[in-house]
């Protein structure tokens, strides 16, 4: 099977057909995720909280998610591997979007990179897609700016919905090859949907984005803690790898494992 690339993904949205995103962070989720036929894996800054052990995704650095995507690029045959760039890393000038952006592609193999932010990221996004670099924006609730924004919640509603759309049709025309909706009303993503050109990518953003990304943790129940409603479960190996840990550890205090077939 060819390489996803981006115009792929846009040909998706023309022709009407949905594609999904989800997270991924390490060698197995990536070659499960590819074989699977997910078309782009992104390298979120959720691995902050989800392999970090961190709070929130401030804290993660350049540093802490280039080996994350340079396992992740390993191990894909087809997806598009599409790395966020972290909080404080572009946010300064477009220079400083370059940069980083340029060493997720050197040193890690991205295909792509995203940033989250509105009007206010449209220097960057014209300074990163017109040298080379391929941009995926996120707008609505933007977890980078969780303090900013008062806490999770829900962004465009009522009256915002017509900043909202302002933004999106800003990041269209600045060169965004596509952009995440996240915690967005859905008549308001339904809007942005049919009035840019590139594909929306929804995350509790309502049935009518181009796409849908999760976060693999949260919909495969590795995390157990409450999840926010816009998560389906797919999964719960959580109880799987419980279950698979008290197993060997009952075997190995009962000395039934290792056995005979198990020894040289
Ligand atoms: O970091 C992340 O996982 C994300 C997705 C939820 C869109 O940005
Ligand atoms: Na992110």
């Amino acid at each position: 099977r060819a390489r996803v690339r981006i115009p792929h993904l846009q040909a998706m949205k023309d022709r009407g057909e949905t594609w999904s995103m989800l997270t991924s962070y390490d060698m197995y989720t990536a070659q499960i995720f590819d074989e699977a036929g997910i078309p782009v894996l992104l390298v979120g800054d959720s691995a902050s909280n989800n392999v970090y052990g961190y709070e929130s995704s401030l804290p993660v650095t350049v540093d802490e998610l280039l080996p994350l995507v340079r396992a992740v690029s390993r191990s894909v045959s087809r997806a598009l591997v599409l790395a966020d760039l972290p909080f404080g890393s572009y946010q300064e000038s477009p220079e400083q979007a370059f940069r980083t952006a340029a060493r997720f592609m050197k040193e890690a193999g991205a295909h792509a990179v995203k940033l989250e932010g509105g009007l206010e990221m449209v220097p960057q996004v014209e300074k990163l897609t017109r040298n080379g670099i391929p941009v995926m924006a996120h707008i609505g609730f933007t977890p980078q700016s969780e303090h900013q924004l008062g806490g999770y919640r829900v962004q465009g509603r009522d009256d915002a919905a017509d900043t909202l759309l302002e933004e999106a049709k800003a990041l269209d025309a600045a060169g965004a090859f596509g952009m995440v909706l996240e915690m967005v009303p859905a008549a308001a993503a339904r809007r942005i949907t049919e009035a840019v050109s590139v594909p929306t990518v929804g995350i509790g953003a309502g049935t009518d984005c181009d796409a849908q990304v999760l976060v693999w943790q949260d919909m495969m129940g590795l995390r157990t803690e409450r999840m926010p409603r816009f998560v389906k479960q797919y999964a719960d190996l959580a109880t799987v790898m419980t279950d698979a840990a008290h197993a060997f550890a009952t075997d190995v205090a009962q000395g039934t494992f290792p056995a005979e077939e198990h020894s040289f």
